[in-house]
This record gives C-alpha cells, sequence and structure tokens, in this order.
C-alpha cells in the first residue's frame, strides 16, 4: 500500500530520486553530458579528478548524477560508487578508435559487478560532429553489446557540447525508470 501510495505521490509531485552514474574514459565527454544537462548549454571542462555531482531534474524524476574522473587511475575508483545506482550513462568518445578495447574492457568489467546487475545502461556515442567518428552501428559491434544479457541497453548518438542525442538517451531511461 505504501508502496502505491509513494509511486503515486512521485507521479504526481515529480519527486521519485535516482542516483545516476556518468562513466567512461577520461575526455569522453562526461562533464559535458552533466553540464548539458544542468544548465543546458556546455561549459569549458577540465579533467575530473574526482567527481562532481548536481540534481538535475527530468521529466518525472530527480536524478542525481554523478560524474566520475575517467583517467586509468581514477577508475578503481568508481566502484565506490556503485551501490544504490538506478541508472548508468556511459559515454565514449567516438573518434578515440585506439581506445576502444579499454572501453570494451572498462565496460564489461563494470557489468560484472554485483551492485549494478540489472541497472539500465545508456551508451552515448559521443562527440558525432566529429570528422571520422564511428557511427553508432559500428560502435555497438566493434564493442559487442549485444552480449549484454543482465541490463537494458541502448545507443544513442550525441553530441554533447550541443545536447544533440542527450534527450533520446534520457528519454529511454526514464520510460525504464518511471514507466507511465
Ligand atoms: P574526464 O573528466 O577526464 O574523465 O573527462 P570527461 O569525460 O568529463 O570529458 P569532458 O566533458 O571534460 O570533455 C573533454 C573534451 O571533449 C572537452 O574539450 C569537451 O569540450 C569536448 N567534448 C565533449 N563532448 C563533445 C562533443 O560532443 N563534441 C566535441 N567536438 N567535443 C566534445
Ligand atoms: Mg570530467
Amino acid at each position: 500500500m505504501g508502496f502505491i501510495f509513494s509511486k503515486l505521490f512521485a507521479k504526481l509531485f515529480g519527486k521519485k530520486e535516482v542516483r545516476l552514474l556518468i562513466l567512461g574514459l577520461d575526455n569522453a565527454g562526461k562533464t559535458t553530458v552533466l553540464y548539458q544537462m544542468q544548465f543546458g548549454e556546455s561549459k569549458v571542462t577540465v579533467p575530473t579528478l574526482g567527481f562532481n555531482v548536481e540534481t538535475v531534474k527530468y521529466e518525472n524524476l530527480t536524478f542525481q548524477m554523478w560524474d566520475l574522473g575517467g583517467q586509468s587511475e581514477l577508475r578503481p575508483y568508481w566502484r565506490c560508487y556503485y551501490p544504490k545506482t538506478s541508472a548508468i550513462v556511459f559515454v565514449i568518445d567516438s573518434t578515440d578508435k585506439e581506445r576502444l578495447d579499454i572501453v570494451k574492457q572498462e565496460l564489461f568489467l563494470l557489468l560484472q559487478e554485483e551492485d549494478l546487475q540489472g541497472v539500465p545502461l545508456a551508451i552515448l556515442a559521443n562527440k558525432q560532429d566529429l570528422e571520422g567518428a564511428l557511427s553508432d552501428i559500428e560502435i555497438s559491434e566493434t564493442l559487442g553489446l549485444s552480449d549484454i544479457k543482465n541490463n537494458q541497453w541502448a545507443i544513442f548518438k550525441t553530441v554533447a557540447k550541443t545536447g544533440v542525442g542527450l534527450e533520446n538517451a534520457f528519454k529511454w531511461l526514464t520510460g525504464i525508470l518511471a514507466p507511465e
């Protein structure tokens, strides 16, 4: 009964709060995604050495967005943030072909984590404005995304710098986290 009321309450007042992690290698565009969602514009970023956290309302959800630093020496700390995570946005620099094998390694490593089982995963094929960017299909094939079995996932073409494609990704996540 309480559950039904809290769901109804969330629906009426948009109070459902969910914890979302923005992950990906350094320079992928994670902080740019965060600022775009928060301010509706991109800001000059510097490499994130710890994390940024912001509360962003989107449709009937309140996202607590954690943007973690993606440099190799910081990645082991991602695990500290996994408990109670409701959604993951995984950002990829679509022009960084040389590091797609590392992307694959990091992605499948985090999907093995117990805390992240069943958590919906929106993968952003970012920097689509740049020449030579791989398409969503190419990235999907290279990473072997069809091997993901325990998480609902989808890949979106994005340009975090201008916000293109972010709406699609967050709409998809919202549809899973707070279905009508
Ligand atoms: P770390 O904090 O080191 O993990 O990196 P990050 O993933 O937070 O990357 P950040 O958002 O700081 O972006 C890195 C660089 O890529 C910045 O110069 C951004 O302006 C640029 N960038 C981000 N998204 C895009 C995009 O869609 N297109 C282009 N052309 N540049 C982008
Ligand atoms: Mg950053």
